[in-house]
């Protein structure tokens, strides 16, 4: 059932999460319609709003309206003059990547990898592709609440180790991009430790804190039992019941709350077609 405030439409998506959201302009939107639209955001965890059209100016005045900017850590593919947005995309243009062209492969909730990773994040589609190029998000509170009550006592208190470095991770490949650039791996930051359950600082709700990107182990935890402890999560959270999946428009601006998600690029975008978003993430909590 629809949720109609003011021009605002608010229509739930899928039995896993996310709403889309019509009848807004993102880049003028009044107080009272703005805080609507945030509770609804961390009520849906992602919400999709249509028919978007905004400059990288206007995307990153948006994402301030919910915090303070979190600047991604590579800065080879800020957009100039505007660093704020990260451009992720598949055109090639002088022999050079425009933006990243894979961003996202491997399951993640953003910046889980620093101490205080980002709450927010904005994607906006200025070009999609015909074929390919979606974007799958896990609903994490759904994963935790479906937990068997002995896993979830089980993981009171536990804290998970996070990572950029590929090379540390077991579960998860190098890409060709990045393959023989030791320079890439030397820009990873300090390992960060966050709890395996985190509670969102707005709705009070419990969520999983995990991913096979960036969850490399569970500290004070011998070696061998993080392991399977890590498996055993990562096969409860494959469950497509969680999932909701997303084939972009152009004008698509995509909202999802990180400390409650963990997301996809689903990538395949064949040659001679290309995709192009921007991006801006913001500052979240210390994860508790
Ligand atoms: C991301 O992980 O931030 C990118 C997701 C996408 O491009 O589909």
């Amino acid at each position: 059932m629809a949720t109609v405030l003011n021009d605002m439409k608010i229509t739930p998506l899928s039995d896993a999460l996310g709403a889309e959201v019509t009848g807004i302009n993102a880049a003028d939107l009044d107080e009272d319609t703005f805080a609507r639209l945030r509770d609804a955001y961390h009520e849906n965890i992602v919400l999709v709003v249509r028919d978007q059209h905004l400059t990288p100016a206007e995307q990153t005045a948006f994402a301030r309206r919910f915090g303070e900017i979190q600047y991604h850590i590579n800065k080879e593919y800020l957009m100039p003059g505007q660093p704020e947005v990260l451009i992720l995309s598949t055109e090639i243009k002088d022999g050079k990547n425009v933006g990243v062209p894979d961003a996202g492969s491997d399951w993640h909730s953003d910046h889980s990898y620093v101490d205080q990773p980002t709450g927010y994040t904005l994607l906006h589609a200025i070009k999609v592709p015909k074929d390919g190029g979606d974007t799958e998000w896990t609903n994490m509170v759904a994963a935790y609440e479906t937990l068997p009550d002995d896993m979830k006592t089980r993981l009171e208190g536990l804290v998970g180790i996070h990572s950029f470095n590929r090379l540390k991770n077991p579960r998860i490949s190098v890409p060709v991009l990045h393959g023989h650039d030791e320079e890439y791996y030397k820009r990873s930051p300090p390992d960060s430790f966050h709890p395996l359950v985190r509670t969102h600082p707005h709705t009070g709700r419990k969520a999983l804190y995990l991913s096979p990107r960036f969850t490399i182990g569970i500290k004070d935890l011998d070696e061998a039992d993080a392991q399977a402890l890590l498996d055993e999560l990562f096969a409860h959270i494959r469950n497509r019941d969680l999932v909701y999946r997303h084939r972009w428009n152009v004008g698509d601006l995509l909202l999802w709350d990180n400390r409650t998600t963990i997301h996809l690029a689903c990538l395949g975008v064949p040659e001679g077609q290309h995709r192009r978003m921007h991006r801006t993430t913001v500052l979240g909590e210390i994860p508790v």
